[in-house]
């Protein structure tokens, strides 16, 4: 009887204490803004140069001929449905501090570069044309096995690339989300995987996460007009709904 009541003095007094969470309230401020029509890119050849805008934290890729559809395969993509400010916390704007959040949301590196699968391209309109991606992640389901587990099984991954030629030197990760189905399927998106994927990571991020000492919280901005939507050019002919998450990360 006492050993009970102490148990339970233990398990509600310490678990919190061990934790201690910064996160609090847990509501987020969301919006949803319309990105202009353009119409064509600019002709920065002969000087005519983008409005850049540091203040948003990111540059539309379409005002110097990229697009928000990564390049898969020669014409078809897969979509850049979440960007990551550089107005975020500096760190995880590094490649070392981009791994360390992934984690913290529940991501890890690729299974021991066994299944690296096809490498995508992206033109962020940065002035760098198509590059390839500078990050996998896959979701990391739990520590026996870890992302191996999760390569097998299929699950939520994403692809990033960094916003950082000259023409657009903002420092913001564009991110292409999606969940797959399992191996056996060879890595097929699953229905509705992207707009699935994009919001597994909106979820995560806006709820709050942890690692290694650093707490993180995101603001997101919904963005529609930058992505058509639908199923146009996109791989797999998987519709998406065309919305694009912002993601401002804030350490906590
Ligand atoms: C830059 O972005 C901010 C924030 O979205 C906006 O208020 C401002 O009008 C933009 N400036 C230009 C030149 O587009
Ligand atoms: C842009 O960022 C990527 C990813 O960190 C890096 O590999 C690349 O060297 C950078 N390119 C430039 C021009 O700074």
């Amino acid at each position: 009887m006492l050993l009970h009541a102490s148990l339970a003095f233990l398990v509600t007094t310490l678990v919190p204490l061990s934790i201690s969470s910064p996160l609090g309230d847990p509501e987020s401020n969301q919006l949803i803004l319309n990105s202009p029509v353009i119409t064509k890119p600019y002709d920065y050849k002969n000087g005519e140069l983008p409005p850049t805008n540091d203040t948003e934290g990111w540059v539309d890729p379409r005002l110097n001929g990229g697009r928000l559809l990564d390049f898969t395969t020669k014409r078809l993509g897969e979509p850049l449905n979440l960007i990551i400010s550089s107005l975020s916390d500096p760190y995880i704007l590094t490649e070392t501090g981009l791994h360390i959040y992934a984690k913290s949301i529940g991501f890890s590196e690729e299974c021991l570069g066994l299944h690296y699968g096809h490498i995508h391209e992206a033109d962020l309109g940065d002035g760098l044309g198509r590059k390839d991606e500078h990050f996998l992640a896959r979701q990391y389901y739990f520590p026996i096995g870890g992302t191996c587990w999760e390569s097998v099984r299929g699950g939520h991954h994403f692809r990033a690339w960094r916003q950082n030629g000259t023409l657009a030197n903002s420092g913001a990760w564009f991110i292409g989300a999606s969940k797959e189905k399992d191996s056996s399927k060879n890595h097929k998106i699953e229905d509705d995987g992207y707009n699935l994927g994009r919001d597994f990571m909106v979820e995560r991020a806006t709820s709050g996460s942890y690692w290694s000492g650093m707490w993180w919280r995101a603001e997101v901005e919904w963005r529609e007009g930058l992505l058509p939507k639908g199923k146009h050019g996109v791989n797999h002919a998987i519709p998406q709904d065309g919305k694009v998450a912002v993601l401002t990360v804030h350490r906590l």
